[in-house]
């Protein structure tokens, strides 16, 4: 770096360091956090925790697409990120999903309707698979875990706008609504998952 660039550059850090001052007392020479979504502009509410129910089983198949060949049922995809309370983006979650098919049966014996995949390094997930029947006592739902690495698992689960039956149903929660549009196809769905770390600072460990 020549005398000049390097003035420049000194110049530079020191008005980035004026403006600053007063905001926080974050150096100019961290390493730049990652920016916060649109929808979540610094601070974000964790996700509720809601009950398992009688049909989670462990050790889902590791896939993003639910869909199988024949498989009844109008599609959607779901699409979001897994976030920290702070707004920042978790790489490598574990999202595992299982919910009920067309009819609003479970598969018990095998693995139908179930799986598990990661977010990718910007916190994304994209799950294909088709909307969950209704059965008897419920509104229209899927259960999901969701595990930041070496962190606790949420068990919560997801919801559909606009259900006649999501008055009626003593565990549906208004916050875990998704945005549903209709697609080419199907549904297309959005959700933002929010996990709180346990007061994890990011980049200090
Ligand atoms: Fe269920």
């Amino acid at each position: 770096m020549g005398s000049t660039s390097r003035r420049e550059f000194l110049k530079t850090a020191a008005g980035l360091s004026a403006l600053a001052t007063g905001a926080s007392a974050v150096g100019v020479a961290q390493a730049q956090p990652l920016k916060p979504t649109p929808a979540c502009p610094g601070a974000a509410a964790p996700t509720g925790r809601q009950t398992e129910g009688p049909y989670f089983k462990p050790d889902s198949p590791l896939r993003a697409s639910l869909v199988e060949p024949g498989m009844a049922g109008p599609r959607i995809v779901v699409t979001g990120l897994v976030l920290s309370t702070a707004c920042q983006p978790i790489a490598k979650a574990l999202i595992d999903v299982w919910h009920a098919d067309d009819r609003g049966d479970y598969d018990t014996n095998g693995y139908r309707l179930r799986g598990h995949q990661f977010t990718d390094d910007q916190g994304r997930y994209r799950l294909e698979s088709i909307v969950p029947g209704i059965y008897p006592g419920r509104t229209r739902h899927f259960h999901v875990k969701v595990q930041a690495p070496n962190r606790p698992v949420l068990t919560t689960q997801l919801y559909f706008p606009g259900e006649a039956v999501n008055a009626r149903d003593p565990i549906f929660s208004r916050d875990l609504v998704m945005q549903v549009t209709d697609a080419a196809g199907g549904k297309a769905a959005t959700f933002d998952f929010v996990l709180d770390l346990g007061g994890t600072r990011p980049g200090k460990g």
